[in-house]
């Protein structure tokens, strides 16, 4: 059977990992371990984009060679990955032969779509984009980056900032752009406005969130010009087969590595991709370069692409230039692995551009995983270590309690997973924890309401019920926690009776409607979340 496929977008090796490069591997982490646990195959691709006058400039800068460069930054990323604990099958580089390889073949498939042209126009090297000139903005000299207050171009402006007297740049990115006059590959692209029209037509959930797809319909639908394939005015790129002085352009390099990774002209059972988690930027090529592509290729176009949206740092735009880059590293050297992997999920709906607060981010720690979760697991297993010696008294479900162990009840047993499975599958990441969370507090309301410990004194055969019901609570949160906190899921499965290589691989989803058995061994819980505590600097 065809697995599920997902792949991350590759990333630029010019500079170490942020937040928003784990970002969107985290998103597709979180929905790869969903579909295994759902009892699916899933394949999770990432890994890095190295070509291109970006990455030949940055190592020009560092004094190094480019292939050093890239080597040295590659490795950070794969880092990242083992950091973030993401479950990825594969990691490409474009600079690896067998991308090398199935980029140019993948040329030579599309080659009839193909015509050399001279291109003249604007290029910005941070976005590796062309631009039109009505897409433009000017600075006036001495300005820098791309304030909102940026103008119009008036007449001559153009040829001042051909002449170095002006910048301009693209308002969308920020990117200054340069003037470039050389001999370009173009690819037909115009052939494609109307077969990606009619594409959009037929697949009304190609891109998600939907206003963002809209915005790709307007593109289109202004009608599309070709598009340059190729560059001679440096060297840092994959040769165009037949014509050496030409290196591929950095996107359709980068864009074929979906099918190169999985060993494209002979490609596994996974293409097409199920889903390209991309970030909102970089949309234009995925929905609508890549898909002509893929159509020039007569191979089958993705199923869904997901933009999300951009992190902000205490409300500002995070760039280099402001210094204010957030490194995932020192997030999980400060606040914990899950902890961040939390957060990140959970504070902003996913496909919103969202805010990054530490302030917030401790609240969401110690609110939600220290006080809610981690609290509800030391009181109530606490308490069956210390006066049921261990063992998971008696009890069962039944309709009075089954609000506690599913917030869903009211739709029948075992509702819940539909639901979650439904909000996963639509990205919905906040509102799966929100089932989880929403859970734990619930639970945690009922150990207040029944009290076992008077239980104990008047009514020790409710208390057995009580801390059954609990402790199910516990399990249930434990396995829809999996995907998001693996490592402290597993923590929690273990103490509510799961052997740990158990925990580790993974519980099903399908366990969630076997409610845990009475006389089940509790080992003593560890605490799973410590609060967070702000040391002096
Ligand atoms: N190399 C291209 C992608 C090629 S995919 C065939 C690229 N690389 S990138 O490293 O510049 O960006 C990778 C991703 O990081 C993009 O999806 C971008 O949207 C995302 N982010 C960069 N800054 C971000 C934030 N501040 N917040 C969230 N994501 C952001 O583009």
């Amino acid at each position: 059977m065809k697995p599920f496929y997902i792949t991350t977008p590759i990333y630029y090796v010019n500079d170490k990992p942020h937040i928003g490069h784990a970002y969107a591997s985290l998103a597709c982490d979180v929905m790869a371990r969903f579909k295994r646990l759902s009892g699916e195959e899933a394949f999770f691709l990432t890994g890095t984009d190295e070509h291109g006058q970006k990455i030949e400039k940055s190592a020009e800068k560092a004094g190094m060679s480019p292939q050093a460069f890239c080597d040295m930054n590659a490795a950070l990323f794969k880092d990242l990955t083992k950091a973030m604990n993401f479950s990825n099958n594969d990691f490409i580089r474009t600079t690896e032969e067998r991308h090398k390889k199935g980029a140019q073949h993948f040329w030579k498939v599309i080659e009839k779509h193909i015509y050399l042209d001279k291109y003249a126009g604007w290029y910005a090297v941070r976005d590796e984009a062309y631009y039109q000139e009505d897409e433009l903005k000017k600075l006036q000299p001495g300005e820098n980056g791309a304030p909102a207050w940026a103008k119009d171009l008036e007449k001559g402006d153009t040829e001042r900032a051909r002449a170095g007297q002006i910048k301009l740049f693209a308002p969308a990115t920020g990117a200054e752009v340069e003037w470039v006059e050389e001999e370009s590959y173009f690819f037909k692209l115009s052939e494609f406005t109307k077969p990606l029209l009619e594409f959009y037509e037929k697949n009304p959930s190609f891109v998600q969130p939907e206003s963002r797809f809209n915005e790709v319909k307007r593109f289109v639908e202004t009608g599309l010009k070709d598009l340059s394939i190729s560059r001679t005015t440096f060297k840092w790129g994959i040769p165009v087969p037949g014509d050496e002085k030409h290196v591929i352009y950095v996107w359709l390099d980068a864009l074929v590595n979906y099918i190169t990774a999985i060993g494209y002209p002979n490609m596994d059972n996974q293409w097409p991709a199920d889903v390209h988690v991309i970030g909102k930027d970089i949309l234009r090529f995925h929905a609508v370069f890549w898909p002509a592509f893929l159509m020039a290729a007569n191979l089958p176009l993705p199923k869904k692409i997901v933009a999300t949206g951009w992190w902000t740092n205490e409300g500002q735009k995070i760039s280099k230039s402001l210094g204010n880059v957030i490194d995932p590293l020192k997030l999980i050297e400060e606040f914990g692995l899950d902890q961040t992997r939390y957060f990140l999920m959970r504070e902003i709906p996913f496909g919103n551009d969202g805010n990054f607060s530490r302030d917030r981010m401790i609240t969401v720690i110690n609110s939600e995983l220290a006080n809610t979760i981690g609290n509800l697991c030391q009181r109530t297993l606490g308490f069956i270590n210390k006066n049921c010696g261990g063992i998971l008294p008696n009890g069962s479900l039944n309709s009075e309690t089954s609000h506690i162990t599913n917030p869903y009840h009211k739709l029948g047993f075992g509702s819940t997973y539909p639901i979650y499975s439904e909000v996963v599958n639509k990205c919905k990441f906040d509102f799966a924890i929100e089932i989880a969370w929403g859970l734990a507090n619930r639970a945690n309301q009922y150990i207040d309401e029944q009290a076992p410990w008077t239980l104990k004194k008047t009514d020790p055969q409710k208390m057995e019920e009580v801390l059954y019901i609990l402790t199910e609570s516990i399990r249930q949160i434990g396995i829809l926690l999996q995907p998001f906190i693996p490592q402290s899921a597993a923590k929690i499965l273990v103490a509510v009776g799961y052997p740990e290589a158990q925990a580790n691989k993974g519980i099903p989803f399908s366990e969630l409607s076997t409610p845990i058995k009475p006389g089940t061994p509790l080992p003593a819980p560890t605490p799973v979340f410590p609060r967070f505590q702000e040391t002096a600097k």
